[in-house]
């Protein structure tokens, strides 16, 4: 049977207080909607139906780049009438599997289990055991075990919101099924909705077995309704991760102290410290090294280069056995090539640094080209805003900087050029030659210092 999935995402999401709409909200950077049909893509599905109403155009534009069916649900009447929406277009001999777009983290393996009980034409329930079990339905079963019907918290007894088995909402249908029990499916309920979980009483009177599939883990179908649930699944879904990189050789010294909001590839040996976050793209060769509390974003660090604590990348390529921190902050299209030193209390930006070059205390270097071999020394810093354009300083192999030097844009500095400390560099300085450029020091014999006048 092909596989159509529908994912439920008109709800507003009101107990998010938010302007947007709920299934926009983010789990490892990325809307929870994502994540639900990145997973459905795993599974195969032969079309992914996604079912959008409150603040649609904004869904619609923020997964614009989704292969998916968008169907439109007016109002808000209820799981059972946004399922509807979706199989008009979906073929009477497909198997439906509906997901959730506020249950973002449910597993593929999973999903798996749940498409395979529902493929003799049964109906295949996602059931789960929660310590706490507020706020979801609750599934009923009979004397024998067998799955009788789930009702609505609110629509339960003291007796019935007692038993810890819920109702993921998760579930698969042979479609044509779904057709006939949704059209008799009614609205006379606690909230006047149109339940989805009322045709798995419709299910068993017509003697169509209801297997209940349990979740493999409980954890994997919290749904997100409010700002508590929403960081709890955000750190279920680093906690994932981090196991997941550590399974394949990534060294974390804590892993619920490290956060990955995008991807990330490492190679042998790689050693993160606490409070790392890293955004994007991120490749680390082997052997890098990241101290605590440093925030990346794309960047490619070569083999052997460490990261000293307190440091902030972003859009970088870093070459191997470099060293930058800590305190750094190397900002977009920084380069450093291999054996290279960025220190403390410096920011780059559009430059590149070659191999190495140190640039280790105190220094901004922004739109500029520094050689192989190069010393900056502290506090220098690359004019390069003359408050309407930008200008390049180029520094030659080998040349040497003194310390709190300013060189004015678009300058070039030759190669085993010397600058002296404290020289404003606003011409070219000539290759091999010591450039000095300050007021000459002189010394004013017997000069008396001002006394403090006696009242
Ligand atoms: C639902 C289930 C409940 C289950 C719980 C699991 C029903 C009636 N109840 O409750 O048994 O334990 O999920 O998390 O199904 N949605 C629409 N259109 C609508 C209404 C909802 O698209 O008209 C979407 C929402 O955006 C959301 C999902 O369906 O993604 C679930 O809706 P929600 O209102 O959160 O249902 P729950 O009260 O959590
Ligand atoms: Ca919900």
């Amino acid at each position: 049977m092909a596989l159509h999935s529908v994912i439920l995402a008109a709800g507003q999401g009101t107990r998010m207080y938010s302007e947007l709409p709920k299934v926009l909200h983010r789990v490892g950077d990325r809307p929870m909607l994502t994540h639900v049909v990145d997973t459905a893509g795993d599974l195969n599905s032969e079309q992914i139906h996604v079912v959008y109403g409150h603040g649609g155009d904004r869904v619609k534009a923020a997964l614009s780049h989704l292969e998916v069916n968008w169907v439109h649900q007016a109002e808000q009447l209820g799981t059972g009438h946004a399922v509807q929406q979706a199989l008009a277009h979906i073929p009477d001999s497909a198997l439906v599997l509906v997901l959730y777009g506020d249950v973002p983290l449910v597993s593929e393996t999973t999903l798996e289990a749940l498409v395979k009980a529902a493929q003799d034409g049964n109906v295949a329930l996602l059931t789960a055991v929660m310590d706490d079990p507020a706020g979801y339905g609750r599934v009923l079963r009979d004397d024998m075990g067998a799955v009788r019907a789930v009702v609505e918290e609110k629509d339960a007894t003291p007796e019935q919101q007692a038993i810890p088995e819920i109702n993921t909402g998760l579930l698969a249908c042979p479609a044509d099924r779904l057709k006939l029990w949704l059209d008799r499916v009614g609205n006379d309920n606690a909230q006047g909705e149109y339940y989805l979980p009322d045709i798995i009483e419709m299910a068993v009177s017509d003697g169509v077995s209801v297997l209940p599939v349990p979740a493999a883990t409980a954890e994997e179908v919290m749904g997100v309704n409010n700002r508590i649930q929403l960081a709890a699944a955000e750190r279920r879904y680093q906690r994932r991760m981090a196991e997941g990189y550590m399974r394949s050789g990534l060294a974390l010294k804590d892993p619920a102290r490290f956060d990955i909001r995008g991807e990330l590839t490492f190679g042998q040996d790689c050693v993160l410290d606490v409070n790392v976050v890293l955004e994007g793209e991120v490749r680390l060769g082997r052997q890098v090294e990241i101290g605590a509390n440093c925030w990346i974003r794309d960047a490619e660090i070569g083999d052997g280069t460490h990261i000293l604590p307190n440091t902030v990348l972003e859009g970088v390529r870093i070459g191997e056995r470099c060293s930058i921190g800590p305190f750094a902050r190397l900002r977009p299209d920084t380069e450093l090539a291999d054996d290279a030193k960025v220190g403390n209390f410096v920011e780059t930006k559009k430059a590149a640094i070659g191999t190495g070059s140190k640039v280790n205390h105190l220094s901004y270097v922004g739109d500029a080209r520094i050689g192989r071999a190069v010393n900056v020394g502290a506090g220098c810093i690359t004019c390069n805003y003359d408050g309407a354009n930008k200008h390049q300083t180029v520094i030659e192999d080998e040349a040497f900087i003194g310390s709190d030097c300013q060189l004015v844009a678009p300058v070039t500095v030759g190669r085993r050029a010397t600058i002296g400390a404290g020289t404003t560099v606003s011409r070219d300085a000539p290759a091999g030659e010591l450039t000095v450029g300050r007021a000459r020091q002189k010394t004013v014999q017997g000069w008396q210092r001002p006394q403090k006048k006696e009242d």
